[in-house]
């Protein structure tokens, strides 16, 4: 696991950003498994910026998106498919045939996993996951537990995802309780995953993800074991970490 503190949010995104353009640069048909959430807002913005000034092309990419959440139409404001069209794949060069949320409608979700799974696996797999990690060290929606799933599944949200997402609908009745995940394996599968962290509270999960034992609780963790994992935080979320003997950090002046 590679570390690189950034400045600042705006200094993350960027890097986040120029790995992504780096890729598509060498495989202009990358499969890219993109996530939602306030974090990766500002790689999206650079990539818009990016596509704009024809540094980045996106006619021949595949996306998978992580999440979705259980309920909610495409249409919906706070749908992950809503969210990934207004923040990034309206305004790039994107065939958006080619763009994959999960279903959060689906008739049977069942199905809708399993297919969710075969589609990635049947286009190559995923060349790079960008991941963001909730304060409880969940990654899509695997939330902490004794167990984790392997695939796309349904899972319930913890009472403290519910509560940090209220923020984005009107009151915290109208979150949705359950969501459609990508699973660790699949995530795992990935050749390469950034885990991109801005903030004070994400300090202690980062310290966590970084420094601690692998564990379930910290679904986060399991990226401990995969061999291309680039970690980019800003100083605020880097403020934990002990700079001290960990050779892997990486720190921007
Ligand atoms: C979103 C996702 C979640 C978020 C996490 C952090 O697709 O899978 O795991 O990455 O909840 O969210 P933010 O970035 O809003 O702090």
């Amino acid at each position: 696991m590679r570390v690189i503190v950034a400045k600042n949010y705006e200094e993350m995104s960027r890097i986040a950003a120029m790995e992504i353009a780096k890729l598509l640069y060498v495989k202009p048909e990358a499969i890219l498994g993109l996530a939602t959430g306030s974090t990766p807002e500002g790689v999206y913005k650079e990539l818009i910026e990016l596509n704009k000034e024809n540094r980045v092309d996106f006619s021949r990419v595949t996306t998978y998106n992580l999440d979705e959440y259980k309920g909610l139409t495409g249409d919906h404001a706070q749908s992950y498919r809503y969210f990934m069209n207004t923040r990034l794949f309206n305004h790039v060069n994107i065939d958006k045939n080619r763009s994959h949320v999960p279903n959060g409608v689906a008739d049977d979700f069942e199905k809708e996993c399993d297919e969710y799974d075969a589609a990635i696996e049947n286009a190559g797999g995923i060349d790079l996951q960008l991941l963001g990690i909730g304060r409880n060290g969940h990654i899509g929606f695997n939330e902490p537990s004794d167990f984790l799933n392997l695939n796309t599944h349904v899972t319930d949200l913890t009472e403290d995802t519910i509560k940090v997402n209220s923020r984005f609908f009107d009151n915290i009745d109208e979150v949705p309780t359950q969501a459609i995940t990508m699973g660790l394996g699949s995530i795992m599968k990935a050749k390469k995953i950034i885990l991109l962290a801005s903030g004070e509270s994400k300090a202690e999960i980062i310290a966590k993800l970084v420094e601690e034992k692998i564990s379930t609780r910290i679904p986060a963790s399991m990226l401990q074991v995969h061999p291309n994992v680039l970690v980019i935080v800003d100083q605020e979320a880097a403020a934990l970490l002990k700079n001290t003997s960990n050779d892997g950090i990486e720190y921007l002046k």
